[in-house]
C-alpha cells in the first residue's frame, strides 16, 4: 500500500503521518508540502530518513509538477490535507486561497484519475456548512445540511468538496470526503485560537479574544480526527461524505479560561478586541452517521487533550518559539497591533 499524502508538514497531515506509522507500519508514505509558513519541516524531523517514508516537497496546484510526482510513485490512495487554512488569512488575501484549495485539489483529481488511484480521499472541514444560530442548540450539522460558507476559506473548500463529488459522479471515481470539527492538539501552527492563546500566556501577552468570545466551536483532538481518516479509508463508502465531530461545544471564552487555568495564568490577560468580519456564530456536528456505520467514536476527553496539548506546548518550546519570533510577527502585528 502506497500511500500520498498532502500538506503533511502542516498540523492534521504531521500528526495523521505519525499516527499512520503506528497503525501501519508497512504502508509507504509519500508527503508532498509545499513548504509554506504553515509547513514545517522540524515536525517531520521524527521520520525524514525512515523506511517507507518519502518527502516531496511541491506544490498541489503545480500540474506538470503533481503528474510527474504520480506517475513515479504510483500511489494506490491519495489523502488531500493541503491547504490554506486560517480563515484570518483568508479575509486579508483570499486568492491564494482559491489557488491551493480549489484548483490545487482539481490538479489532484485529475492526477489521480489519469494513474487510476484505488481512493482519493478529501480532507475538509465543517465550515463548509455555515454556522448555526447561539440560540438553536437542536441544530447541527448532517451531512444532508446544505452548503453556505461564509468566509473566503470555508467557499474555497466548499468549491473543492463540490469538485470532488462532480467528479466522483462524472468520472465514476473512488472519492470520499470528511468534513471535521475543529482540531486541537500538537504542532498546530500558533495563529489558531488555542496554541495563540498558550503561547501569549505563556509570554505574558494580552489574549485577544475576537467580539464577545461568545461564539462556539466543536473542538476535537487532532488524532481522533486521524483515526476516523484511517478509517473512512479502510472502509468508508465511495462517493460518501462523512462528518467527524465528538459533541464538544464550547465558547471560545471558556477555551481561553480553560488554557490560563492549566497553565495557572490571571484571567486579567484576557483582551477582548474588534470582532472578526462575518464571524461564523457556531459550528457543531451531528455525528451520527460516521458513529452509525463505520462505528466510529472519539477517544480523547476534552479535558485531558487540552491538558495534554498544553503540556506539549510547554515541552516544544523551541518548536513554537521559533514560529512567533519568525516572520510570523509581522502577520501578528498587522492582524492584532491596532484592533
Ligand atoms: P495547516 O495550515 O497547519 O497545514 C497546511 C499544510 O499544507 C502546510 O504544511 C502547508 O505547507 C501545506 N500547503 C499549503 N499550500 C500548499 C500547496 N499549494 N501545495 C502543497 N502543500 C501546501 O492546516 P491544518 O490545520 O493541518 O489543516 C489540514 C487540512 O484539514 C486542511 O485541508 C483544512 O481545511 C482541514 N481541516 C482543518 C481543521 C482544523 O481545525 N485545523 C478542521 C477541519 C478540517
Ligand atoms: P480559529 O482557531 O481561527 O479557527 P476557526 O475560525 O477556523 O474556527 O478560531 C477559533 C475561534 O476563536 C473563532 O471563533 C475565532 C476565535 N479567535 C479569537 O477569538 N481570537 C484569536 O486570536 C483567534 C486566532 C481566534
Amino acid at each position: 500500500m502506497k500511500m500520498l499524502i498532502t500538506g503533511g508538514a502542516g498540523f492534521i497531515g504531521s500528526n495523521f503521518i505519525f499516527y499512520m506509522r503506528r497503525m501501519h507500519p508497512d504502508y509507504d508514505l509519500v508527503c508532498v508540502d509545499k513548504l509554506t509558513y504553515a509547513g514545517n519541516m522540524e515536525t517531520l524531523a521524527p521520520v525524514m530518513g525512515q523506511p517507507r517514508f518519502t518527502f516531496v516537497r511541491a506544490d498541489i496546484a503545480d500540474r506538470a509538477a503533481m503528474y510527474a510526482l504520480f506517475e513515479a510513485e504510483k500511489p494506490d490512495v491519495v489523502v488531500n490535507f493541503a491547504a490554506e487554512s486560517h480563515v484570518d488569512r483568508s479575509i486579508e488575501a483570499p486568492a491564494v486561497f482559491l489557488q491551493t484549495n480549489v484548483q490545487g485539489t482539481q490538479v489532484l483529481l485529475d492526477a489521480s484519475r489519469k494513474t487510476g488511484v484505488r481512493r482519493y480521499h478529501q480532507v475538509s472541514t465543517d465550515e463548509v456548512y455555515g454556522d448555526l444560530p447561539l440560540d438553536r442548540p437542536d441544530l447541527f450539522f448532517t451531512e444532508k445540511t446544505p452548503l453556505r460558507a461564509s468566509s473566503p476559506y470555508s467557499a474555497s473548500k466548499a468549491g473543492a468538496d463540490l469538485l470532488c463529488g462532480a467528479y466522483q459522479r462524472t468520472y465514476d471515481m473512488p472519492i470520499t470526503i470528511s468534513r471535521c470539527s475543529n482540531n486541537y492538539g500538537p504542532y498546530q501552527f500558533p495563529e489558531k485560537l488555542i496554541p495563540l492563546m498558550i503561547a501569549n500566556a505563556l509570554e505574558g501577552k494580552p489574549l485577544p479574544v475576537y467580539g464577545d468570545g461568545l461564539n462556539v466551536r466543536d473542538w476535537l483532538y487532532v488524532e481522533d480526527h486521524c483515526a476516523a481518516i484511517d478509517l473512512i479509508l479502510e472502509k468508508g463508502r465511495v462517493g460518501q461524505v462523512y462528518n467527524i465531530g465528538g459533541h464538544n461545544e464550547q465558547h471560545n471564552i471558556d477555551i481561553v479560561k480553560a488554557v490560563l487555568h492549566i497553565l495557572d495564568k490571571p484571567e486579567s490577560l484576557i483582551t477582548h478586541v474588534t470582532d472578526r468580519k462575518g464571524h461564523d456564530r457556531r459550528y457543531a456536528i451531528d455525528p451520527t452517521f460516521i458513529h452509525d456505520e463505520l462505528g466510529w467514536l472519539p477517544q480523547t476527553a476534552f479535558e485531558d487533550g487540552i491538558a495534554r496539548t498544553v503540556r506539549w506546548y510547554l515541552d516544544n518550546k523551541p518548536w513554537w518559539e521559533k514560529i512567533v519570533s519568525g516572520e510570523y510577527r509581522d502577520y501578528y502585528e498587522r492582524m492584532y497591533a491596532h484592533r
